[in-house]
């Protein structure tokens, strides 16, 4: 049975509804629990420990993670009655990309935990529903297979800032050249958090190869990775110790690596590529002079992500760029932060009605959406859902969690009676009394 994104008659809502019960007429589930709390189980139980430690995992003690959750909690919605909304429009544009609902997928790093081709999978599924894929710099396939995956569907890329400025010019590049629609620079990740999921297991993705594609697939990447072999080879080099462990890393990076396993099994690249990932892929001394220069170095409209305080809202705005987004990057970067939701309220509050913000960390939900629109969001970034629904069922997961939040968001439309996105403001939310 197919159904659209935001098809207008009955909506999406409805349309979702009449999939998944006319399928369980016929015998047959949904391919992914339909509430966040099973999905995450289920995800669990589809994934391997090391997985589930990076993707579910977040900084310290996750009290980031639980603050984006309880500022959720710290709303109630309070629908109108009788107000004859039939019909809505979920549509709007931000950033000059059309948006079918006000949903776009975060940019999520070492997919491939999770299920095999995992960018092309979402790529794939992101196309398939009409929502914008944020791709990933630390993603599992090269941005140019995932844009082919996505026909004319709407991409943006990521980028975090490299120590090497080549690196930078070489992924804005490829990042125009595959029709992205916006890089969005994320400033919050100078360096990895704390996080005592990974390190109690001591697994880290990218030192096995994992999630550095955009990197071995970039040519300014290569070069620096040739040099530092040529370099190595006139020094002492350090004998590594020879254990299970270092075998399994070494097999993992060969495997990782684009090329044939054989070669790279007899090549240092791979090590290399890692090594030199791991020592580049960004910029702890990253400051507004370095982002004051991308206006010359991209025609892409510029987004910037990881914002939480006002007064850096309010410098992103004097500098011209086209949107922020407020995040603690999923409560994966410092233990402790104020919810997104919350830093949400006081930016829009400083910086005015007019700027784009987008909200990422702490969505779940169709509801959570709403909210967020409700207190001043213009769309928002989903990002662990669609990655568990990826690991319960690959593609057709990501497909479903994406239309089931959508629709659950347009029946939240309907129940409430907000007609258009323009239309979702605070009116619809009240401090929750029962909180
Ligand atoms: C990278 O973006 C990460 O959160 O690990």
């Amino acid at each position: 049975m197919t159904e659209t994104a935001a098809s207008a008659a009955v909506g999406p809502g409805r349309d979702r509804q009449g999939v998944v019960y006319r399928d369980g007429a016929l015998g047959r589930r949904p391919a992914v629990p339909t509430a966040f709390g099973d999905l995450e189980r289920a995800a669990q139980r589809a994934s391997s420990k090391r997985a589930w430690a990076y993707v579910a995992g977040g900084a310290g003690e996750g009290r980031t993670m639980c603050n984006n959750r309880r500022a959720f909690d710290r709303w109630a919605i309070v629908p109108r009655m009788a107000h004859g909304v039939t019909e809505r429009d979920l549509s709007s544009t931000v950033v000059n990309t059309s948006l079918s609902s006000p949903l776009l997928l975060a940019p999520v790093g070492a997919g491939a935990l999770m299920a095999p081709d995992s960018d092309l999978a979402i790529a794939s599924a992101a196309a398939a529903t009409g929502t914008p894929y944020i791709f990933s710099n630390q993603g599992c396939n090269p941005m140019e297979d995932c844009a082919a995956a996505m026909g004319s569907a709407s991409r943006w890329f990521q980028l975090y800032w490299s120590s090497d400025e080549e690196l930078v010019d070489s992924l804005l590049h490829r990042a125009e050249a595959i029709g992205s629609e916006a890089v969005v620079v994320t400033l919050d990740t100078t360096m990895l958090g704390w996080r005592p999921q990974d390190l109690n297991l001591g697994s880290l993705p990218f030192a096995r190869g994992e999630g550095i594609a955009q990197y071995t697939s970039d040519p300014r990447f290569r070069d620096i990775v040739r040099q530092r072999i040529d370099a190595a080879r006139e020094m002492v080099a350090e004998r590594p110790d020879i254990t299970l462990g270092a075998i399994r890393t070494l097999m993992a990076m060969t495997r990782n690596h684009p090329g044939s396993f054989l070669d790279n099994l007899r090549s240092p690249v791979p090590r290399a590529a890692a090594e030199t990932f791991l020592d580049i892929y960004s910029n702890p001394g990253l400051s507004w002079e370095h982002l004051a220069t991308l206006r010359d170095r991209t025609r892409l409209p510029i987004v910037l992500k990881g914002i939480l305080h006002p007064d850096d809202a309010r410098r992103a705005v004097d500098l011209g760029v086209d949107a922020v987004v407020v995040s603690n990057h999923g409560g994966r970067q410092l233990d402790g932060s104020i919810a997104s939701l919350d830093a949400l309220l006081e930016i829009r509050a400083a910086i005015g009605r007019e700027p784009t913000l987008l909200l990422d960390s702490g969505i779940r939900s169709g509801t959570d959406l709403f909210v967020a629109l409700a207190l001043g969001a213009d769309a928002v970034l989903l990002g662990r859902p669609y990655m568990y629904g990826l690991a319960v069922a690959g593609q057709r997961g990501v497909e479903e969690v994406i239309r089931n939040v959508i629709a659950e968001f347009d029946l939240t439309m309907a129940l409430t009676g907000a007609r258009s996105i323009a239309d979702i403001d605070e009116r619809f939310v009240r401090p929750n009394p029962s909180f």
